[in-house]
């Protein structure tokens, strides 16, 4: 595994490359997968064995896993570092009691520590729970509070923002850096790796058992907790080999960050059990870094999402002048709409196709897509991946034939489908509501030739350069805020970032609409939640339209905003 291809998949990679796709489709079995994993024999199950250990013992050791870079390091890891750096963290989670089913967190940058610690968490069979840097106070209390995390690896720049007073239930939180007083309650990482063993034997699980969390919005409610299981791991091998087109001397970079579900599905998993060199830039994004990123690398894969193919696009040529992307061999987008034009710009540019590609976070992998050798329709998500069967439903569950608009559903069950929402059968079962389908809560429609294209939310999650935010959590964020009364958020259509927030807000009396209250307002949120969270615009109003049972109407405020009809008015309060 990960070093030579398994034939099979070969096999269904050149059907795919054939377009011979119905028989791909007929042929495929899940099992033909399976087979490729240590545990189809031994019936022990640990992704991080996998993606790991398995290269090591299996004589691959020596190879590149992790190629580090930023503004002031750049190291390379080869998987037996991997090996040696996640056992001893294992070892030092299991010296304090942490094991099997506990959450332990990680919120940090991207460090070759983060990568080390996930592994090393997963090795314990303890659940990773992944937070995005940029997260502040709330955002991260309602995360740990919520998971029940016993413990977390954060570094002194961002323990700030760790509310510990608040979190009873976090027994140990690790620091990677910096000092550490006796008196302070805190683990220092960098001590605890150097006295840890770096022998460890994994717990072995079942597929079943918990893997990862990744916190995610929907239209109402707190972040949901979507919890993934150690089955995720067959797709993620799956998608590693047919749509990213993974081969043993490929340079690998997804641009993710491990906070969000693509930067580890991607960013980790389908690389590493792929065996394949993953490249991990940290800082921030700038046109020019990126393009040394690849050039500097041998990039041969890359991963990205349609706000940066867009700011790529918007810097011009200049970028571009004196450096060489004949590295690349295959590109990718995720996460919103990926408009044609930047794929006809890529075409230039690239000088290949930027592949779309269609998932979610509940859906643990990638589903609908454009793999090598398929012709693509630029705007199109793609097809269906053999071993997956999607359509389009009406709200009674019947399925619509092609061209008409609706729900965009997923026959279930697949491997990599989330195990629970954690804390909330409810929300998990929403999903489920039509028996045999996982409802999306995406619109598309199909054409004749079986592509998806992707028309927009049924909900009110807003997609702002491919983050997905929901409208509750800023609403919440901004009533409590001493000057504002009422709050309903949307999402703005924005020509780079897919979608801006934007705030409507009442104010209390005594509080005037001024412009420093606007800035004043957009950076309480800032403060609170996140840069991305925070509202881009916001628009004092006297009243909200409220249902009469006091719901924000986001539907109205919506038209209001894009000179719509405001529709069925009847709930509205007066
Ligand atoms: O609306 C779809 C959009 O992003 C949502 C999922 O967001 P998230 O859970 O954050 O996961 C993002 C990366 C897996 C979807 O419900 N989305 C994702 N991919 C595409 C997309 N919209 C259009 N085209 C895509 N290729």
């Amino acid at each position: 595994m990960g070093q030579v291809h398994n034939e099979i998949l070969q096999k269904r990679v050149e059907q795919a490359n054939m377009a011979d796709y119905s028989r791909a489709v007929d042929e495929f079995r899940w099992e033909d997968v399976e087979r490729n994993f240590s545990w189809y024999e031994t019936g022990k199950v640990n992704m991080a064995h996998e993606a790991v250990d398995r290269h090591v013992l299996e004589g691959r050791g020596a190879a590149t896993a992790l190629i580090y870079s930023d503004a002031v390091r750049e190291e390379r890891y080869t998987f037996g570092d991997l090996r040696e750096r996640s056992n001893k963290f294992g070892n030092v989670l299991r010296k304090y009691g942490i094991g099997k089913g506990d959450r332990v967190f990680i919120f940090m940058p991207r460090t070759p520590e983060l990568y080390f610690s996930l592994l090393g968490i997963l090795k314990t069979g303890a659940v990773a729970g992944p937070l995005f840097e940029a997260f502040m106070e709330t955002a991260v209390k309602d995360r740990l509070e919520d998971s029940g995390a016993v413990a977390l690896v954060t570094t002194p720049e961002l323990l700030h923002r760790v509310k510990r007073e608040q979190l009873p239930g976090l027994r140990h939180i690790f620091l990677v850096g910096g000092e550490v007083s006796e008196d302070s309650g805190l683990l220092d990482y960098g001590t605890e790796m150097a006295a840890a063993s770096a022998e460890l034997e994994p717990e072995w699980l079942s597929l079943d058992d918990g893997l990862i969390m990744h916190y995610t919005s929907g239209s109402t409610g707190k972040p949901k907790g979507i919890y993934h299981v150690q089955r995720a791991m067959i797709q993620h091998y799956y998608t590693g080999q047919v749509v990213l087109d993974l081969r043993p001397d490929d340079v690998y970079w997804c641009t993710a960050d491990p906070g969000w579900v693509t930067g580890t599905s991607y960013g980790i998993f389908a690389p590493w059990l792929n065996g394949v060199a993953n490249v991990v830039r940290g800082g921030r994004f700038s046109p020019q870094d990126w393009y040394k990123t690849i050039e500097r690398f041998g990039v041969t894969v890359w991963y990205s999402a349609p706000t940066a193919f867009r700011m790529l696009m918007g810097a011009g040529k200049e970028t571009l002048e004196g450096i060489d992307l004949s590295s690349l061999r295959h590109v990718l987008s995720v996460g919103e709409p990926l408009n044609p034009e930047v794929v006809r710009w890529g075409d230039k540019i690239y000088h290949q196709r930027i592949h779309d590609t269609w998932w979610m976070t509940e859906t643990g992998a990638q589903l609908i897509c454009n793999y090598p050798g398929m012709d693509i329709k630029p705007g199109s998500m793609g097809r269906p991946l053999p071993g997956i069967e999607a359509a389009i439903l009406d709200d009674r569950g019947n399925v619509l034939p092609p061209y008409a608009m609706g729900n965009l559903a997923i026959r279930t069950p697949w491997p990599s489908m989330m195990g629970k929402v954690w804390n909330n059968p409810a929300k998990y079962e929403e999903y489920f509501r039509i028996a045999g389908w996982y409802i999306s809560g995406d619109s598309a429609y199909m054409d004749e030739d079986g592509y998806f294209w992707f028309q927009g939310r049924i909900d009110d999650v807003i997609n702002s350069s491919g983050e997905r935010i929901g409208p509750f959590e800023v609403e919440s964020k901004l009533v409590e805020h001493p000057a504002v009364a009422e709050a309903g958020v949307i999402g703005k259509p924005d020509v780079m970032r897919g979608e801006i927030i934007k705030a409507f807000i009442s104010l209390r009396d005594g509080y005037s609409p001024t412009t420093e209250l606007k800035e004043e307002i957009a950076a309480f949120v800032k403060a609170g939640l996140s840069a991305h969270a925070a509202p881009r615009e916001i628009e004092f109003k006297d009243k909200l339209p409220k249902t009469r049972s006091g719901k924000i109407m986001r539907r109205v405020l919506k038209a209001w905003e894009l000179h719509l009809p405001e529709g069925d008015l009847s709930t509205i309060e007066d």
